[in-house]
């Protein structure tokens, strides 16, 4: 038999693979989500996440240093404050002297060439866990803008470099672009969470934070009025060309790897750069399975970041940036 076209032939030594291998993983795509908590010398272990710690101020910076130096060179920020600074404003968000502005400050000043993307949402300042202000029972969008438009100035004020909205409100890319333009903020980019899903798979985050919607029957116990519906493929398209329009830099898809199909879809649709949120559920499977030595840890990490990247992300938001690194640079 005469099989002219043998796709083994390609395939028959390393060498020749690394020829044509199409993706290319490497730590320039990492951005590694990082939890900070008042105090000093604190470092907690959050369960459902092995490997990921919550840590005070002082030892982030240890962190951030060692992070950089691995060639992780981007830090998504999130902050857990003590309850007694919650309510239902959220305005702890954009107190010049609150955690997260401190530690922009801090990074700053230890790793100047770190780039510094702070969550802009009010979750985790807010009593009702929610990505709003609530009103009358129900999250209310544009009330919302404006908190988010105050934490970002403030936030971009302390030294932040990229502002990673992450609520899902209507609007508030333009709300927050308007407002760095007017305030001399012009070279602060948006990090726009365009096609965020209401997804299960973000349990283990807000155990981390503490930030889960309370169980109270006056308010929605979910974020499925302003989060997408996992049913839904086309309205992501809707939701990024919107967030194109209104002045975002970067586009995220989120959840990353049960979402690579919308992830696909949108890199054929927008040229501009592309985060995938590879997030805490996607990350505490694979740890579990590990853990219980039923998956390759190292190559289970290494092979879903490329299928990430594969499928058109630009920049991988992920808790397992630092080990990647480390895999990558031996
Ligand atoms: C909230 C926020 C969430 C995540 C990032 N920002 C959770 C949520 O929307 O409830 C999830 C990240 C993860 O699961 O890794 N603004």
């Amino acid at each position: 038999m005469i099989i002219y076209s043998r796709n083994r032939r390609l395939r028959t030594s390393e060498t020749l693979r690394s020829l044509v291998q199409e993706t290319v993983l490497t730590t320039n795509d990492f951005v590694m989500p990082i939890f900070v908590m008042e105090g000093s010398g604190k470092k907690e272990a959050i369960s459902s996440m092995p490997g990921i710690f919550r840590r005070s101020l002082d030892l982030t910076i240890l962190e951030c240093k060692e992070l950089f130096s691995l060639g992780v060179k981007a830090v998504n920020l999130y902050m857990k404050v003590s309850e007694n600074l919650k309510d239902n404003t959220g305005k702890e968000a954009w107190n010049q002297n609150g955690l997260m502005q401190n530690t922009i400050k801090a990074i700053k000043d230890a790793v100047p060439e770190m780039i510094i993307m702070p969550d802009v949402a009010l979750d985790p300042f807010s009593i009702y866990g929610h990505d709003g202000i609530i009103k009358d029972g129900k999250i209310d969008n544009d009330s919302t803008n404006e908190a988010l438009v105050k934490m970002s100035l403030s936030l971009a004020e302390a030294g932040a470099d990229i502002l990673a909205p992450s609520d899902m409100m209507d609007g508030r890319v333009l709300a927050m672009r308007e407002a760095l333009e007017e305030n001399n903020f012009t070279d602060v980019g948006i990090l726009s969470y365009a096609a965020k899903y209401a997804s299960s798979f973000y349990g283990p985050f807000r155990s981390a934070l503490d930030s889960a919607p309370v169980d109270n029957q006056d308010i929605p116990k979910d974020k499925k009025t302003y989060q997408m519906d996992f049913h839904n493929s086309r309205e992501a398209l809707d939701e990024v060309y919107k967030d194109v329009a209104e002045g975002a830099d970067i586009i995220m898809i989120k959840p990353g790897m049960p979402y690579l199909d919308i992830v696909s879809k949108v890199r054929e649709s927008i040229d501009l750069p592309i985060a995938v949120y590879n997030v805490s559920g996607e990350y505490a499977m694979l740890k579990a399975a590990a853990q219980n030595g039923w998956l390759d840890n190292d190559k289970a990490i290494i092979e879903s970041l490329t299928c990430i990247k594969r499928a058109g992300a630009d920049m991988i938001f992920t808790y397992a940036a630092k080990e990647a690194a480390v895999l990558l640079n031996n």
